[in-house]
């Protein structure tokens, strides 16, 4: 039996989760209402391009994430969700409407930490989050400019990346004694200190901002820097203050089993606010990437339509950040100091794969596409591949894949 309700699926947050959950629902055949409640004014856009391309090229265009909406979805813009009724199942906007609704996902994102300690500045500090903060970067981000950027996560480097090739003079402050710490293993990271080092832009690792005064950037070395432009860039807090005002269980994100469901009846969670049981790691996490809303939000609209949900979502997780002419791309768990590598990450083209007793668990790549997505591939079976072939570039993963593919497919059988 499919789920029926008059008063449809309301959706709130027009991101990428938010509008792969709605696009879903209609390409599988669901003709029930559809209505997207957003808090953004501009038309639904699509993020990554925000620290790369589109600050070198200001198309708004090339940012749409609705061409392929159906028409049927309505969009409900300009307006905060503030409450939800779980007993009457309805949702209260800011502009004092309530919309009832069947079910509803949450798919609310996140939001850049910010440091209000720092607020003597006379120059804008800005964070990038959002189309409105990409327009206000690109209206200061011009050649020769002084950009200090706190935070030497894909967010800080892809920008610090671009900036650079804008003609502006980034410097990166990283409190961590190494770059993206959160996301990547530590040889890449070390890779692109290096090769962002090479562009000419400055790394200060293992330091903090302690004073912003004026135009000058004080570190907690002492080190005083002059700035035109400040972007903070330290990482993300869920939004997830609508749902544990209803009494949704929450920490730093929406809990939600392996079908979405939160711990609310009817009520759902998706893409980077969802904490989920994360089938690689064995943790519950928030998957702040791309790929995951997608998956996630497309995985959602399978279940939603269902009486007893059964499309478990266990998609290995993965991330691109493209930085300049650095294309790094990891999957899995990289945590793993078990690692084998393939081909010279020095010389600008590497592969990390990450073991856990001998099982292949997480792969970061360096402008290695080809050889980083069968990696993807051999991680969702957890193969075993010997380390010999592993290591050797003349070795074609793709037949590693076909054996290991064919074999998981014979045990289940
Ligand atoms: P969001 O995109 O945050 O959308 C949530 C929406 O809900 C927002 O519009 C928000 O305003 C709205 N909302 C929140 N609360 C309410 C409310 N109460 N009422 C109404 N609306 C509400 N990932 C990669 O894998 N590779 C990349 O290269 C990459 N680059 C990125 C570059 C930038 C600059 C940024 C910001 C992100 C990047 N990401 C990248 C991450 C990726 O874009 C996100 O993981 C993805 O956008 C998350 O989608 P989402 O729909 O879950 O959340
Ligand atoms: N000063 C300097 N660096 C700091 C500070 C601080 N006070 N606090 C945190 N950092 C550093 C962290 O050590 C980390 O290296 O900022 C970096 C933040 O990196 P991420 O947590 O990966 O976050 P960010 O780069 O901001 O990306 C945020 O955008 O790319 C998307 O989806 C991705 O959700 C992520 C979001």
């Amino acid at each position: 039996m499919e789920f029926q309700d008059r008063r449809g699926i309301v959706i709130v947050g027009a991101g990428l989760a938010g509008l792969s959950t709605a696009k879903e629902l209609r390409r599988t055949g669901y003709e029930g209402r559809i209505q997207i409640v957003s808090n953004e004014s501009d038309t639904p856009y699509d993020r990554p391009p925000l620290s790369k391309q589109y600050l070198l090229d200001g198309d708004e265009k090339a940012l749409s994430l609705t061409e392929d909406l159906p028409a049927s979805v309505e969009l409900v813009q300009g307006v905060n969700a503030v409450a939800i009724d779980c007993t009457q199942q309805a949702l209260r906007l800011s502009s004092g409407a309530s919309i009832p609704f069947g079910r509803l996902v949450l798919a609310t994102g996140t939001s850049p930490r910010t440091l209000p300690s720092l607020s003597r500045s006379s120059i804008p500090m800005l964070t990038l989050r959002t189309l409105g903060d990409a327009r206000r970067l690109r209206e200061h981000l011009k050649s020769g400019c002084k950009l200090v950027i706190i935070g030497g996560g894909p967010i800080g480097l892809e920008l610090a990346s671009t900036a650079r090739n804008l003609g502006a003079s980034p410097i990166v402050i990283e409190a961590a004694p190494r770059l993206m710490s959160r996301t990547s293993p530590l040889r890449l990271a070390q890779t692109l200190y290096a090769f962002h080092r090479l562009k000419g832009i400055e790394i200060h690792l293992d330091r903090q901002v302690s004073r912003v005064d004026g135009n000058a950037i004080e570190l907690n070395d002492g080190t005083v820097l002059a700035a035109d432009l400040i972007v903070v860039g330290i990482g993300v807090h869920a939004n997830d203050g609508l749902a544990t005002a209803a009494g949704l269980a929450t920490h730093d994100g929406i809990f939600v089993d392996c079908f979405g469901r939160t711990t609310a009846p009817g009520i759902y969670a998706t893409g980077d606010v969802a904490r989920q049981l994360n089938m690689f790691s064995g943790k519950f996490e928030r998957i702040e990437t791309w790929s995951n809303a997608m998956e996630q939000g497309t995985s959602l609209a399978q279940n939603l339509t269902k009486l007893q949900p059964d499309r478990k979502h266990n998609a290995v997780p993965w991330f691109w950040s493209d930085q300049g002419e650095a294309r790094t791309q990891v999957a899995g768990d990289v945590s793993s100091s078990e690692e084998v590598v393939r081909g010279d990450f020095a010389a600008g083209k590497g592969v990390s794969f990450h073991l856990r007793n001998g099982r292949l668990v997480g792969v970061a790549a360096l402008n290695n596409p080809k050889d980083f997505n069968q990696a993807k591939r051999l991680i969702a079976i957890s193969a075993t591949v010997p380390v010999e072939a592993l290591a050797d570039v003349a070795y074609d993963l793709r037949v590693a894949v076909k054996s290991a593919e064919s074999e998981a497919k014979h045990e289940r059988t």
